[in-house]
């Protein structure tokens, strides 16, 4: 048996990458008078279509603001069905419900974890007007065949982002002339982080400046410079919209994290990798498949599998294990379905989705940031070399 001895500091399964750059930044941005939204949301939103290769791109609080306003910009409402998977964090179908429509879950690819077109293309009905595919950890969704259902039935298409910046399918990355709307997180947790915020990047013109009224209250003109000598102080209400706007401080962060974004993506692509060529030789684990579609992964999780055939102790166990030697860790995603809010007032169940229930039961996602050491990531490995050779089979 190997012995680890146990690290005194808990390693967290995540941690934001901030430098001196970022503090920076913030301090300047706070000594500019413009503490709301101003000209360095305006830079990032520029410089953030440009990096993708959008036409536009609407700064916001969130991604979940972004998914909310990409379906409202989108007219999809009461009456209406969306298409979306069950492995995903509860804020992408929530954004269905807020719009007042249905959702409508289809089961996942067993092998990547993303929604499986096949099982979209049986859950279409007349009522159906929308897709949100997730990007699911950083790999990229089929979105050829999605888009080629979506073509066929006349649907909008949402991509759910929150883990791909960086992801590229086919080559091109996520966000690269979408056909509908792209959303993107900034949450602490994310490759590129503004502690809380998203972006909408569309190349439709109506829907971008629909997206804008709509995150500031509904107001008529670009109320961010109201205040300014070349601004008015008159606006209108056009419809009551949402506060959802982002605002110069945290687009201050996103400045410069996606000025080092390359260098984050490095690490990450390193820390990966070493975890494949450590875990693809264990029996009891399976280490995330890449499709060939992803021709760049984001790394934003790296989701082991157990293998239940070769171990003799349960997921739950596993990170029990972890914790133990003070390996922080985190599961994504408990299925939507399986959510109280769902099963009372749409009846999903157990078994609905067997895909991705049997997902939930293996996985775990193990720490993988930036700022990690190499003897972070070695330890890591070892802690789950050591366990399996403790419990496998
Ligand atoms: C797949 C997915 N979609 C949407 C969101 C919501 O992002 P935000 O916290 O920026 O609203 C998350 C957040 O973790 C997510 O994981």
């Amino acid at each position: 048996m190997l012995t680890t001895e146990i690290r005194e500091a808990f390693l967290p399964y995540c941690l934001p990458d901030i430098t001196d750059e970022e503090v920076n930044e913030v301090v300047q941005s706070l000594k500019s008078g413009w503490l709301a939204k101003g000209p360095r949301t305006i830079e990032f939103e520029k410089k953030f279509a440009e990096y993708v290769g959008a036409e536009h791109a609407v700064a916001m609080n969130s991604c979940t603001a972004a998914l909310h306003i990409a379906l409202l910009s989108a007219n999809i409402g009461p009456g209406d069905e969306v298409i979306t998977t069950p492995m995903t964090f509860a804020a992408s179908a929530n954004t269905i419900i807020h719009v007042g429509a249905v959702p409508v879950f289809a089961d996942i690819d067993p092998e990547t974890g993303c929604i499986d077109p096949d099982e979209i293309a049986k859950k279409v009905t007349p009522r159906t007007k929308a897709i949100i595919p997730v990007h699911y950890s950083g790999h990229s969704c089929d979105l050829d065949a999605i888009y080629e259902i979506a073509d066929k039935h006349g649907l909008f298409v949402s991509e759910d982002a929150a883990h791909a910046i960086y992801t590229r399918y086919k080559g091109r990355m996520i966000g690269d002339n979408p056909k509908g709307a792209v959303s993107y997180s900034f949450y602490a947790t994310k490759n590129l982080s503004t502690g809380e915020g998203g972006m909408l990047v569309t190349n439709n013109e109506e829907i971008a400046n629909r997206a804008r009224v709509l995150i500031t209250h509904g107001m008529s003109r670009n109320a961010w410079n109201r205040y300014a000598k070349g601004g008015s102080w008159k606006y209108d209400i056009e419809e009551p919209g949402y506060k959802y706007n982002m605002f110069d401080i945290q687009a201050s962060l996103g400045l410069i994290q996606l000025d080092r974004l390359e260098e984050m993506q490095q690490r990450r692509a390193q820390i990966a990798d070493r975890y494949n060529r450590a875990f693809s030789e264990l029996a009891a684990v399976k280490v995330p498949t890449v499709s060939e579609g992803t021709t760049t992964h984001s790394w934003h999780l790296y989701v082991l599998r157990v293998n239940p055939a070769e171990l003799r102790i349960d997921r739950d166990q596993l990170i029990e294990e972890l914790k133990e030697r003070n390996v922080g860790t985190s599961v994504h995603f408990i299925p939507v379905h399986l959510m109280t809010a769902y099963s009372k007032k749409f009846g999903y169940k157990k078994g609905d989705f067997p895909n991705a229930e049997a997902w939930f039961e293996n996985i775990v996602s193990l720490p993988l940031y930036p700022s990690m050491t190499d003897d972070d990531v070695d330890y890591v490995i070892s802690s789950v070399q050591d366990i399996v050779h403790k419990f496998g089979k």
